[in-house]
C-alpha cells in the first residue's frame, strides 16, 4: 500500500473555510448539539431516529451484535417500508402535497400527489400479488428514469418482496447473471427510454436476459416510448394489467430485519457482489440522513438527487429517504446536454429547486462546457449543494459553490458506499465550516476511523485506511447468497473493524479527506467497476489471450479505464484499429457501455512478479504516461520495455 502514502504526501493542506451563514443555522435541523447526544448514547440516540418513523409493533432492542459481523437492528419491531414513505403522508394531511415532479427528456411534464403515489403503489402491489410475487420473492427491475420505476419499488417493498434494481444501461447478459444470482420471479421494464434525443430500446435486452432464465414468470412492461417491441407469452402490460387494479391494498407489517433490496456491485473479482439491506435501521438512518443532511424543509423545499435509481444513491436519495421525509422532488429522465446543455439549469429554474445532489463528474463536465449555461439561469432558489460517488476536488468545489450556488449555498460533500446504505461521512449544513474538497467527519452516530497496516488508529496529519468502528442501522447484513465471502471482503483485515476499502488522510484540524480506492476498484464517472470484471470481458473475446485493467486519472470521469491486451497467436499482424473497436464494443455487450475501456492498447507482455500476479502500479504508471516506477518485483525486468516497443507500434487510442 505505498501509493497510498505517496498519495498522502503530495496532499496540500487545504486552508480555507465557509462557515454557514447565520440565517442558515437559525433555521438548520440539526445543531451541533447531535454530536454529543451521539456520542453520550449511541443506541439511545439511533432508537430516537428510529421512532421517527411509524412502527407497527415497536421494537425491544436496539442493537443485537451478538452475530457480529452480522447484524440486527431494532430488534423485533415491525413496520411497513412503503406505508412508511406514502401512506402516513396521506394520513396526515398532506395528500395533495406534490411527491414526484416529472420531466421526461422530451419534456413532457406531470405532477405525482402523495395521494395519486398511494393509488399506484397500492395498484402495482396488486398487480404483483396477482402475478404471484410474495414477502421473500425476489423482483429484477430494470427501468429507465420514469415515476413508475418508483412505484414499483415501493410496491415490492409494500408486499414484502425484495427487489433488484439493475442499471438500464447495463447489457443483457449482466441482467441475466443478476437475475439469476437473485432466481428472480418477476422482471419490470419499460418498452424504451429518451436518451439524448432518441429512443433507446430497453425491452430485447429483457428478452433476451429472460429466454435465458427459467425463475422469471413475468415481465411487466411499462409503455415509456412506444416504440416497437416483441411481444412474449410471459409479458404483461403495465398500463392494463396495473391500471386495472384495485387502488386498496392493505400494507403488511414485516420484521426490522427483512430483507428490503439487494444491489449488486462490483467487488474486487469478476463476480458482483449482491448487496443485501433490510428494512427498519436502513430506513432510519436514509430518512434521518437526509433530514439533516440535506436540512430538508417538506412543506418548501424541492428536492433533486441527480443520481438513477440503479445505483445505490438512487434508492436511498430518491425513493426511500426522500419519500419518508415527504420531499416534494424532481425526477428527470434524460441526459444534461438534451437538448442543449442547460437543461439541468433550466429545470432547477422553472421547478425552483432548492436542494441539489450530483456527482463530482457532472460537476467537472459543466466547468468544462462553460459558465454561460448555468449564468443564462436565475439559479437563486438553491439553498443547499450536495455531492456524492467520488472525491471532489477543491477546484471543482469552489466552482460549484460560487457558479451554482452563488456563494450562498453549504456544500455537503457525502461519502457513503452501497453497503453503508446511507451517508457516513459528510458536515452538517448548519453546523460545520467547510474545507473544499473533504468530507469533513463522521456524521453523529457513526464510528469511524484511519488507521495504518496493523489496525491502528492514525491521529491528525496522518493518511492511511479508512474504517467503521461501529455498526450503523444501513450497513449491509450481507452479501446474497455468499456470506463467506461478506467477511472475507470487508471484516477480515482487521475483524473488529469495516474495510471501506478507501484510502483517507485525517489532516491537521481533524479533517477527512477522502484519497480513493486502494483495492482493484476503479471509480469512473462516480460508478464502480471492477478490474478484474473487464479483464475477464475482454479475455472472453476470442482474439484476446490476456488482459490487465488499470483505472487512469481522468479530468472529468476521475478515472477512465485504460486496458492492457495480449492478442492470441496469429492475431498480431492486424494494425490493431478494428479490433481495438471491436473489443471496446465487446465490452459493452458483456458489462454494459459504462464498462467501454477509454483506451486499449496492444502489448506483447504484461507486468507480472514470480507468483504470477500483474503488476498494475506499472501499467497505471504507462496509462497516465508517467515514467515507470519500481519494476524489481518483476519476474522479467525486461516486460515494461516490450510493453514501451509495443505501444509505439500499436494504435492505442479509439
Ligand atoms: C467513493 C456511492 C470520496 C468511495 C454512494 C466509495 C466517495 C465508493 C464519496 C462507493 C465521497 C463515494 N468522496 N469518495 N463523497 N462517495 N465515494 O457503492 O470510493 O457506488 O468506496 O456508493 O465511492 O461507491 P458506491
Amino acid at each position: 500500500m505505498a501509493e497510498v502514502h505517496e498519495t498522502l504526501d503530495n496532499l496540500m493542506q487545504e486552508n480555507r473555510t465557509f462557515p454557514p451563514s447565520p440565517a442558515f443555522v437559525t433555521e438548520a435541523n440539526a445543531t451541533a448539539a447531535i454530536y454529543d447526544e451521539a456520542e453520550a448514547d449511541r443506541l439511545g440516540f439511533w432508537a430516537k431516529q428510529a421512532r421517527g418513523l411509524d412502527w407497527d409493533t415497536d421494537f425491544t432492542e436496539v442493537l443485537d451484535w451478538s452475530n457480529a459481523p452480522f447484524a440486527k437492528w431494532f430488534v423485533g419491531g415491525k413496520l411497513n417500508v412503503a406505508y412508511n414513505c406514502v401512506d402516513r403522508h396521506v394520513l396526515s394531511g398532506h395528500g395533495d402535497q406534490i411527491a414526484i415532479r416529472f420531466e421526461g427528456e422530451p419534456g413532457d411534464q406531470i405532477n405525482i400527489t402523495y395521494r395519486e403515489l398511494m393509488d399506484q403503489v397500492c395498484k402495482a402491489a396488486n398487480a404483483i400479488t396477482e402475478l404471484g410475487v410474495s414477502a421473500g420473492d425476489r423482483v429484477a427491475i430494470y427501468m429507465p428514469m420514469i415515476p413508475e420505476a418508483v412505484v414499483a419499488m415501493l410496491a415490492c417493498a409494500r408486499v414484502g418482496a425484495v427487489h433488484s434494481v439493475v442499471f438500464a444501461g447495463f447489457s443483457a447478459e449482466a441482467l441475466r447473471s443478476r437475475i439469476e444470482d437473485a432466481q428472480a420471479k418477476l422482471v419490470i421494464t419499460a418498452d424504451g427510454q429518451n436518451r439524448r434525443g432518441s429512443v433507446m430500446s430497453l425491452k430485447p435486452a429483457v428478452d433476451e436476459a429472460v429466454a435465458a432464465s427459467p425463475s422469471v414468470n413475468n415481465v411487466l412492461v411499462v409503455r415509456r416510448c412506444g416504440n416497437d417491441i416483441a411481444w412474449g407469452e410471459k409479458d404483461v402490460w403495465w398500463h392494463e394489467f396495473v391500471a386495472n387494479q384495485s387502488p386498496e391494498h392493505t400494507p403488511i407489517a414485516f420484521d426490522s430485519e427483512h430483507p428490503l433490496f439487494i444491489l449488486y456491485t462490483s467487488g474486487t473479482t469478476g463476480k458482483p457482489k449482491g448487496i443485501l439491506h433490510t428494512t427498519g435501521g436502513y430506513l432510519t438512518q436514509v430518512s434521518y440522513t437526509h433530514r439533516v443532511v440535506f436540512d430538508l424543509k417538506p412543506d418548501t423545499d424541492v428536492f433533486w438527487c441527480t443520481a438513477d435509481i440503479g445505483w445505490v444513491t438512487g434508492h436511498s436519495y430518491i425513493v426511500y429517504g426522500p419519500l419518508a421525509n415527504r420531499v416534494t422532488q424532481v425526477i428527470y429522465e434524460g441526459t444534461p446536454d438534451t437538448p442543449g446543455k442547460d437543461r439541468w439549469w433550466d429545470i432547477i429554474q422553472r421547478h425552483g429547486v432548492t436542494i441539489l445532489y450530483t456527482a463530482p463528474t457532472a460537476i467537472r463536465t459543466f466547468m468544462k462546457w462553460g459558465d454561460e449555461f448555468p449564468q443564462a439561469y436565475d439559479l437563486s432558489s438553491l439553498r443547499l449543494l450536495g455531492s456524492v460517488g467520488e472525491p471532489i476536488n477543491p477546484e471543482a468545489w469552489m466552482w460549484y459553490r460560487s457558479v451554482i450556488g452563488g456563494n450562498n449555498c453549504p456544500i455537503v460533500d457525502t461519502w457513503w458506499q452501497t453497503e453503508t446504505g446511507g451517508m457516513m461521512i459528510s458536515p452538517l449544513p448548519g453546523v460545520t465550516a467547510t474545507k473544499p474538497g473533504s468530507a469533513m467527519r463522521a456524521l453523529p452516530g457513526i464510528g469511524m476511523a484511519v488507521v495504518d497496516d496493523a489496525g491502528t488508529p492514525l491521529g491528525n496529519g496522518h493518511g492511511g485506511f479508512l474504517v467503521l468502528t461501529e455498526p450503523w442501522p444501513a450497513m449491509l447484513r450481507g452479501i446474497w447468497g455468499d456470506n463467506q465471502r461478506f467477511i472475507d471482503t470487508y471484516w477480515s483485515k482487521w475483524p473488529q473493524f469495516y474495510f471501506a476499502g478507501d484510502g483517507a488522510k485525517l489532516d491537521n484540524d481533524g479533517a477527512l479527506w477522502l484519497l480513493g480506492r486502494v483495492d482493484d476498484v476503479m471509480n469512473v464517472s462516480g460508478h464502480r467497476i471492477s478490474t478484474t470484471e473487464v479483464e475477464s470481458a475482454l479475455v472472453s473475446h476470442p482474439s484476446v489471450a490476456e488482459a490487465a485493467v488499470v483505472g487512469a486519472a481522468d479530468e472529468t470521469t476521475g478515472q477512465a479505464i485504460v486496458a492492457f491486451v495480449i492478442l492470441r497467436g496469429g492475431m498480431e499482424g492486424d494494425d490493431g484499429t478494428t479490433l481495438v473497436t471491436e473489443l471496446r464494443n465487446h465490452v459493452a455487450t458483456e458489462i454494459g457501455a459504462i464498462a467501454k475501456p477509454k483506451k486499449i492498447m496492444i502489448v506483447p507482455e504484461l507486468p507480472k512478479t514470480r507468483s504470477g500476479k500483474i503488476l498494475r502500479r506499472l501499467l497505471q504508471d504507462v496509462a497516465e504516461h508517467r515514467s515507470v516506477g519500481d519494476s524489481t518485483t518483476l519476474a522479467d525486468p525486461a516486460v515494461m520495455n516490450l510493453i514501451s516497443a509495443g505501444l509505439e507500434s500499436s494504435s492505442a487510442d479509439d
